[in-house]
């Protein structure tokens, strides 16, 4: 039975490519999640996976050296799959250090742990083992509104905020690995997800919450800043095929063609919305586009990702399979339908994030 150690799985996407992997491999699979359970990791993500005898987490910080080999040493590790980061751009602009932390020094210990539970005494590697490196297409830095410029995997890297300039060093440090020593690794670089389980900092599950509670929805800028969004479980897909499909050694970007600018997305939420809301809910009454509201810009906003998909639609075979229309009433849905989970992450720290950020806006 293959094992996957899977870094940051009680995040967003993490939990999502969990759940993915156990639909599709049911018990062929281990999975031992590793998570140090930051604002943004959530046991609640992972529940129905809990009880599972093919399911472990540990509860390490990727950055814990002596903890990390010994998850190598207790288990023979076959795949590592490396979601853990610091993620969201605005937190980075206020707090870079723990960018910095996490994201290039937590990928350097997960590089050396692997490395050394896997090379063999002549410097080569045990038969298929395997790392990805789960990146961003921020790490290309900005297009211009050139409706066919796109990020390719030749793209030279550019990143502008302190988040991408992190995940940018932690590709360089991953590619570094592969040219000097082989180390049998890959590197995504995705745009956008949404979906389930996404934490209400990110502009999606933000508009939802604020728009459901007929609060304010911020809108940096003039609104215009494009992005590519991509439903969370085809990510995971991807990440799956290209450990199965794709050539060592390689980058793959990852993106489903499906660039919008922010208000459209914040005005389709409130569409949605309107549509899904029973007439005598009183939380309809509130909701239109009054409630947008533009606010200060993010400081060095990157105007516009788009993701040429070429390289792993041709190499790897893989399609996006949900499309944003389907992909954010989904979406949409499941919030409604998990308020609980909303009302868990919105407790605590999340008022003091929000105000801290929002409030002199
Ligand atoms: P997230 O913030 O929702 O989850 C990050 C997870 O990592 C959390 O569970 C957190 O507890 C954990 N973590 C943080 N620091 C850790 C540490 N020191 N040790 C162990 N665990 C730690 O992030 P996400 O949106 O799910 O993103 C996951 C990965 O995918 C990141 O590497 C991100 O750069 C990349 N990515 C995200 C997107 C996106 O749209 N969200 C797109 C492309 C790539
Ligand atoms: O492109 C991939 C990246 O996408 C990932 O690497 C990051 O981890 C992920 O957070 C995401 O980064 P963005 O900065 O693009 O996502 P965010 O949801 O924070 O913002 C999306 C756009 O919406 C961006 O142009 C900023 C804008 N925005 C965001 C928030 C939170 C607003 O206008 N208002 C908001 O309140």
């Amino acid at each position: 039975m293959r094992t996957y150690l899977v870094t940051g799985g009680a995040g967003f996407i993490g939990s999502n490519y969990i759940h993915y992997m156990f639909k599709k491999y049911d018990n062929e699979i281990r999975i031992i999640n590793v998570d140090v359970l930051t604002y943004a990791g959530n046991l609640e993500n992972l529940r129905d996976v809990e009880g599972r005898d093919n399911y472990t987490f540990i509860k390490a910080d990727i950055c814990d050296r002596d903890a990390i080999n010994k998850i190598f040493e207790e288990n023979d590790i076959d795949r590592v799959v490396h979601f853990a980061a610091e993620s969201h751009v605005d937190r980075s602009i206020v707090n870079p250090e723990v960018f910095v932390q996490t994201n290039v020094l937590g990928t350097a210990t997960m590089l050396n742990a692997a490395k050394k539970a896997w090379e063999l005494p002549d410097g080569s590697f045990k038969e298929g083992k395997k790392f990805l490196h789960v990146s961003t297409d921020e790490v290309y830095g900005s297009l211009d509104d050139d409706p066919n410029a796109y990020f390719y995997e030749t793209t030279p890297y550019s990143p502008h905020s302190p988040y991408s300039a992190s995940k940018a060093s932690s590709d360089m440090l991953v590619k570094a690995y592969m040219d000097t020593y082989k180390f049998p690794a890959n590197i995504t670089n995705c745009s956008n997800n949404y979906g389930p389980y996404q934490f209400p900092e990110k502009l999606i599950p933000l508009i939802i919450n604020n728009a459901l509670a007929g609060k304010d929805l911020p809108v940096y800028g003039d609104g215009k800043n494009v992005r590519d969004w991509l439903y969370v479980e085809d990510h995971a897909k991807a990440i799956d095929m290209v450990q199965e499909k794709g050539r060592l050694f390689e980058t793959y970007n990852v993106g489903g063609h499906n660039e919008k600018q922010n208000i459209e997305i914040v005005k389709t939420i409130i569409d949605i919305l309107r549509e899904e809301l029973d007439d005598s809910d009183p939380r309809k009454e509130k909701l239109s586009y009054d409630l947008i509201k533009y606010v200060t810009d993010r400081k060095g906003h990157d105007r516009r990702y788009a993701i040429a998909p070429d390289k792993i639609k041709k190499e790897v075979g893989w399609e996006p399979e949900t499309m944003f229309k389907e992909g954010i009433r989904k979406t949409i849905k499941w919030y409604f339908e998990n308020t609980e989970w909303m009302e868990h992450v919105t407790s605590g720290d999340y008022e003091k994030y929000y105000s801290k950020m929002y409030d002199n806006r």
